[in-house]
């Protein structure tokens, strides 16, 4: 890929005349947009009917983006087949949890397991790769579209029998899964595979573990369905090869801990969701979550919107100088490309009303202006491609527990997993620390302190190398109903939370959660809510009692010596900022910023830079040395930045 930070977009040509395209390719250059994406939903263009395909078009747009020095980030176009081919195999279609069958007429509309659509799909790209496969506006491949954005859980038949092969190649013998899954309990002892069906829809509560597995075997099934396209693309291209992922709020159905290793780089979609509380926070977490999946080097946001989207119920617009403060988050925390969806504002569709680069009312708009701010922003900043992003703190994530302990049947509904590790790093954030999100079998020993919220499920070899990281002189902070199942979903019996038990010092033998709404005051002045614990000490010391609530007297906040390093806990939902604040002083962790002020510094051979974006209306100064990339102006000891303002300094 090109040096710089480049400005890219999803171009959707099909939907327009090609002398539109010429006008588009012409105000893409005014733009400074270097990185188009075409053909993600290519298909029915390029096979108008089975086996006859036509290349023209694409070969036309292709062809003028390269004439103009754009490079195309090349969709292999299998996202959404043709109506023609589900009309000719109805079984590719997939089905919902109680069995009902999902149509065609709006995108995705097929079952990840179907043979039928993989070789049909397998084919396209066959012909794709053979075609552009060596071109030379060709930089990067994108396979499909935000694989599983719709179809990852598919309750077909197709599917069932793709799941009871997974589950025999995981297993082997029946006997095994039975234990896995607790099957003496209701009766549900497997006496064959072929009496095993997925987690669809039944009368009462599903057994939690088989839903469990399904999630890890729909996961692998698109993974599996990747690496088909990406070996076709392989054959026949050197180009490297990647698709989108969705690290956001929403979606959760990957467990892109397994993806990641194949993708020659991690592109992610991001959207501001105005549903949740803290949208910035939330943008940060994923831009932190995605450079984890990276391995910490440098990432592709693959998608973004100028302004508003159509697909929350309240489509909010971005305020001026919005647009380039997401996108210098993106950029701070590891992004070294930033692209959108889209180029330009359909007139039809399911999107008419979606935002991009270029508006309905064209390019006399504020939203055009912006666009060419940030283009002009990022030629400015553009030596910060490929630095990395220096953090001391961790996070630990896991899909896993996020599909398990959120089961049907918990101790408490409110309780959810994404909201605990949200509050967690908002708190971070909130207190200037730059933190890296990371998988509980990460390598943790390069970390001051690690934080692992709601960690529910976790295996023993992970739990294993927590416990040895912080013997070995690390901090720790675990939240409440973490530690509490093994991978099969078994409780770790002896008291919770199981897994933890010896590096925090402590034992619960109940759960006491909380009525939404209820709270309770602590010794330490602070107030839980959602969730307590009959909880005692065995070596740690107490920092916190409940004062009143269900237990009044029980800790609820404890800190344990163990070998040379300290294990904090936390037994209710509050406002982690003060708990973390001690710990990441006991860290000894650097801060700068706060929720409204993000600090976070990039640095590599060309040099260290620090970023610093005020998401505030207030002015804010910040310590500061070296120049600013945005304004060229030196900045000596102190920076004084504007409400709204953004800075980048080569220190
Ligand atoms: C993504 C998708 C794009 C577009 C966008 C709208 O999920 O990849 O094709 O639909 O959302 O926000
Ligand atoms: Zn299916």
């Amino acid at each position: 890929m090109n040096t710089g930070i480049s400005l890219g977009c999803d171009y959707n040509p099909e939907q327009w005349s090609p002398d539109v395209w010429r006008e588009d390719v012409a105000l893409m250059r005014q733009a400074g947009v270097d990185l188009v994406a075409v053909n993600i939903f290519g298909w029915s263009n390029l096979e108008p009917s089975p086996g006859r395909y036509h290349f023209d078009d694409l070969d036309e747009v292709v062809g003028l983006l390269h004439d103009n020095g754009i490079r195309v980030n090349l969709g292999t176009g299998t996202s959404s087949p043709p109506p023609w081919l589900s009309t000719l195999y109805p079984e590719i279609l997939p089905a919902a949890a109680d069995g009902t069958v999902r149509f065609p007429g709006g995108r995705q509309a097929w079952c990840p397991s179907s043979p039928v659509f993989r070789d049909r799909a397998y084919e396209l790209v066959d012909r794709v790769a053979q075609r552009y496969g060596n071109h030379p506006a060709v930089a990067l491949w994108h396979v499909s579209n935000e694989l599983g954005c719709h179809n990852a859980l598919c309750y077909c038949e197709v599917s069932a029998e793709a799941f009871r092969e997974w589950l025999r190649s995981r297993y082997r013998k029946i006997e095994t899964l039975n234990e896995a899954w607790g099957t003496s309990f209701w009766s549900q002892r497997y006496g064959d595979w072929a009496e095993i069906q997925p987690p669809r829809l039944a009368l009462s509560l599903r057994n939690p573990a088989q839903i469990v597995d399904f999630h890890r075997f729909s996961s692998d099934e698109l993974l599996a369905y990747y690496r088909g396209e990406a070996a076709i693309l392989r054959r026949h291209s050197r180009t490297p090869v990647t698709t989108n992922f969705m690290v956001t709020a929403h979606i959760r159905n990957l467990d892109y801990w397994s993806w990641a290793p194949e993708m020659d780089v991690i592109a992610n979609d991001h959207y501001l969701d105005h549903r949740l509380g803290d949208p910035v926070a939330e943008l940060s977490f994923a831009a932190d979550l995605t450079r984890g999946l990276a391995g910490g080097a440098p990432w592709m946001l693959m998608e973004q919107s100028a302004g508003a989207v159509n697909w929350q119920p309240h489509n909010l617009t971005k305020a001026p100088g919005e647009m380039l403060r997401n996108s210098l988050t993106h950029v701070a925390r590891g992004a070294d490309s930033i692209c959108f969806f889209q180029w330009r504002a359909s007139a039809q569709g399911a999107e008419k009303f979606h935002s991009a680069l270029l508006p309905h009312a064209g390019t006399d708009t504020v939203a055009w202006r912006e666009v060419l701010k940030l283009s002009e922003t990022l030629d400015r900043i553009g030596e910060v491609a490929g630095t990395r992003v220096q953090s001391d703190v961790a996070v630990l994530f896991s899909w896993e527990s996020w599909w398990s302990a959120e089961g049907e049947a918990r101790p408490s509904q409110a309780v959810r997993y994404l909201d605990q590790v949200h509050a967690a790093h908002r708190a971070l954030r909130g207190l200037g620390v730059t933190t890296d999100v990371v998988s509980p079998d990460a390598d943790l020993s390069g970390y001051r302190l690690v934080v692992v919220p709601c960690l529910y499920m976790v295996g023993d070899p992970a739990a294993e190398r927590i416990a040895d990281y912080v013997r070995d002189g690390g901090n720790l902070l675990v939240t409440f109903f973490s530690g509490i199942v093994d991978e099969r979903d078994r409780i770790r019996l002896g008291g919770y939370p199981g897994a933890f038990r010896e590096v925090l010092g402590v034992l619960a033998e109940e759960f006491a959660p909380l009525l939404p709404g209820r709270e309770v005051a602590l010794s330490n002045g602070a107030t839980g809510s959602l969730w307590t614990e009959r909880l005692r000490t065995t070596t740690a010391e107490t920092i916190a009692t409940y004062v009143d609530g269900p237990l009044p007297g029980v800790p609820a906040i404890t800190r344990n010596a163990y070998g040379a390093g300290k294990a904090w806990y936390v037994a209710t939902a509050l406002d982690l900022r003060e708990v973390l604040e001690d710990a990441v002083r006991d860290a000894g962790v650097q801060t700068q910023g706060n929720a409204d002020v993000e600090v976070v510094r990039r640095a590599g051979e060309s040099g260290s830079y620090l970023f610093v974006i005020n998401h505030g209306t207030d002015p804010v100064e910040i310590d500061a040395t070296g120049l600013d990339l945005v304004t060229g102006e030196p900045v000596r000891g102190l920076l004084n930045i504007p409400g709204g303002g953004v800075s980048v300094i080569k220190e």
